[in-house]
């Protein structure tokens, strides 16, 4: 016989996955008779107050019920270090399913102990493959996928990806985007917010239009040769239009390290809070980044973006949003930056269910699994 209550650990680890739970927690949160009992889990992939803390107060994610600061390491190092504290967690609290989002290290880590632990997992953005298998998070995702339970997919791509691996297809729920519901939960909070009460207010009334960027993959920051022809194309391109870059600590790191000078009109910040940084790019005239998620947001709020990558896992953002990919060389990025400056502008629409309510269809088909 099923159980009438459903224990439910949340896993959150890096940055990019504290605004996919924090939805989902509110979605839980506002449901009423539920036979769901839910727990946040914080492995502590990331510690920094910037990439981590900040993030649950600017949120509003409830304090985690269990951190296991795995803090920073090699792949493997911080791979085992969390696998060996989530087994402890999972062991002393016994949850029925382990919800995993994105495609970090922590995903990979607790989807592999509670699979292991005859635990489901449930994997939201699932499906998604960039099938470069030089970058972490592909095979982050590839295995996570392997071991799945319940799919939750944002793009139709996903759930071709997934029937094609032979995943069923009772399993694979396309719900749309988590991202986008705490994008545009925290968009009305942002815009009834006071200008003045950013930290960045000044600058960028200073500014008025400029470009917002941001850069952290390891395929474009640990390579001295990529590193330094992306920053000799930023360099060009800021002096015709100031650049505010919020500065990952692994790029931070490299550029220091690999003796690398940005401009004086690259304007040069801390990694910022969700909202600070939402406020800046929102009225960007053009955003460039190599992470995942900003590559969906500006899609969401019709935002020109260029990816400073060759492959994305996320196509729907080129097939029907504002994301153009141009490459981490000095060419592609110069030439695209030639003809946005030409006025050529990709006209993007807002992917179907894209609409701030994929947490609400997460949970109700959790609470009927
Ligand atoms: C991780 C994710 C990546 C995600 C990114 C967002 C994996 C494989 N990668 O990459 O998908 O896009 O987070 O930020 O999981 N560091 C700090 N403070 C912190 C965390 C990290 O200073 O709070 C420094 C450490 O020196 C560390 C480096 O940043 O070595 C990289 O951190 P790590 O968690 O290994 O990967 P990210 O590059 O952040």
């Amino acid at each position: 016989m099923s159980k009438s209550v459903r224990k439910i650990f949340l896993v959150a680890g890096a940055r990019p996955n504290f605004m996919k739970i924090a939805p989902i927690v509110r979605a839980m949160q506002s449901r009423k008779n539920s036979r769901l009992e839910w727990r946040i889990v914080h492995t502590g992939q990331h510690y920094d107050h910037e990439m981590s803390q900040s993030f649950f107060d600017d949120l509003e994610i409830p304090p985690p019920d269990y951190f296991l600061e795995a803090g920073s390491g090699s792949h493997a190092v911080q791979t085992a270090k969390i696998m060996v504290d989530f087994e402890q967690v999972c062991l002393k609290d016994k949850p029925d399913i382990v919800l995993v989002v994105g495609d970090v290290n922590s995903t990979l880590a607790c989807s592999v102990v509670a699979k292991k632990l005859l635990i489901e997992v449930a994997h939201v953005e699932a499906g998604l493959r960039s099938f470069d298998l030089t970058m972490p998070e592909e095979i982050n995702r590839m295995v996570t996928d392997a071991i799945t339970d319940y799919f939750f997919v944002t793009e139709d791509q996903g759930r071709k990806n997934l029937l094609k691996e032979g995943k069923s297809k009772e399993r694979i729920f396309f719900v749309g985007h988590v991202m986008i519901d705490n994008l545009l939960y925290q968009l009305k909070q942002v815009k009834q917010m006071e200008p003045s009460i950013f930290e960045t207010s000044r600058l960028k009334d200073k500014l008025g239009k400029y470009i917002f960027l941001t850069l952290h993959r390891p395929s474009n920051v640990d390579n001295l040769a990529t590193l330094a022809k992306i920053v000799e194309a930023l360099n060009s391109i800021a002096q015709s239009t100031p650049i505010v870059f919020p500065v990952h600590p692994r790029t931070r790191k490299m550029l220091e390290q690999f003796n690398l000078e940005l401009s004086d009109r690259i304007f040069q910040l801390p990694p910022l809070g969700f909202k600070e940084s939402l406020f800046l790019w929102k009225d960007a005239q053009l955003v460039m980044t190599d992470s995942g998620g900003l590559q969906e947001e500006t899609t969401g709020l019709g935002v020109p973006c260029f990816t400073i990558r060759e492959n994305t896992e996320r196509p729907i953002t080129i097939e029907e949003g504002t994301n153009i990919l141009v490459g981490p060389g000095m060419e592609g990025i110069m030439a695209a930056y030639a003809r946005f400056q030409m006025g050529e502008r990709k006209s993007g629409r807002v992917p179907e269910l894209w609409d701030g309510q994929a947490s609400e269809r997460i949970v109700e088909i959790l609470e009927r699994i």
